[in-house]
């Protein structure tokens, strides 16, 4: 606790995140939902109002939906190359979001139930996406990489149970439905899509990478698709004439390659009622707009 104190007055920015409407069904490992009211200020302090976000790392995609939802841009492009978590999103925005909640309400959650809708082969998209959403929301962590296993205990010793929350998620996935029409998904590699943009001013980038880059490796466990060029990422951006806000963790190689790339970077810290929870660095070409 101690430490923890410390490292909340050594951070520059601290997030409060009372204000976040958790709008994904995924409970995503790495998830950003404590970053919103960050992204918020980035956004809304740019001249323009950005014709379009590009999420190239979108995962449980919080940032994508609270752009799309929020209004902060016209419209959003999610990118994810796992393809359980893609089936969940083009499952969402591609027409099939009524019938996957009415899939979640329906679903009788028991340990054996679970363990022989997790074994079926899915035979279509909709289908996997069922499968991911359940995996997700009963698997330590949220972990979807293989080796994750199931929630044993959990809240209060639920088990399973813990984070299963039928109705709300299948009222996130509605909510997601009525303003679907402002976001496109695609699985692909997000550097590639970043790439194809550089050129054009009023696209923006909200970037948050698999956390591999740095001796911590912590990515590896968490995510199927975990390896980038960390490297080629900075520099790529060097070449970007859009706006872009970047997330990685606290480590000084990172720090490094941000000064390097004549980026500037900030610590952020979460507060919750109690206590910080996550640090990370922000990276940006230009942070001025940051409360501090
Ligand atoms: C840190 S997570 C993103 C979390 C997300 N910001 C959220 O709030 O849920 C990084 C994501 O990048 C994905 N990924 C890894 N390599 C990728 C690539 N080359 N292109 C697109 N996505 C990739 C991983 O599958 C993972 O979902």
């Amino acid at each position: 606790m101690q430490l923890e104190l410390f490292h909340i007055k050594d951070m520059d920015t601290v997030v409060n995140v009372s204000s976040v409407k958790q709008r994904s069904p995924f409970r995503y490992p790495g998830g950003k939902t404590w970053l919103i009211p960050v992204v918020r200020q980035w956004l809304t302090s740019l001249a323009n109002k950005p014709e379009v976000l590009i999420e190239p790392f979108a995962g449980g995609g919080i940032v994508s939906l609270s752009v799309a939802a929020e209004n902060l841009a016209d419209r959003v492009l999610m990118i994810e190359l796992d393809s359980q978590v893609a089936a969940v999103w083009k499952t969402i925005l591609g027409g099939d979001a009524e019938w996957l909640s009415e899939k979640i309400l329906n679903f009788n959650m028991t340990y054996d139930n679970l363990q022989t809708e997790l074994s079926k082969k899915p035979e279509n998209i909709r289908e996997d996406a069922f499968r991911t959403i359940l995996r997700n929301r009963t698997s330590h962590g949220g972990i979807l990489a293989n080796g994750a296993g199931l929630l044993k205990n959990g809240e209060s010793g639920k088990g399973i149970f813990s984070r299963w929350y039928p109705v709300t998620l299948s009222r996130r996935i509605l909510n997601i439905n009525k303003y679907k029409d402002r976001i496109d998904f695609l699985q692909d590699d997000g550097i590639k899509i970043i790439n194809n943009y550089k050129m054009n001013q009023d696209v923006v980038y909200f970037i948050d990478p698999p956390y591999t880059a740095a001796g911590k490796k912590a990515g590896m466990r968490l995510y199927k698709h975990n390896q980038i060029d960390h490297e080629g990422l900075f520099t790529l951006l060097e070449s970007v004439k859009g706006e872009f806000l970047m997330t990685y963790d606290n480590e000084e190689k990172i720090i490094g390659m941000a000064v390097d790339s004549g980026f500037k970077f900030e610590k952020v810290a979460m507060s919750n009622t109690h206590h910080a929870k996550m640090n990370e660095l922000i990276i940006s070409k230009n942070l001025d707009w940051l409360n501090k």
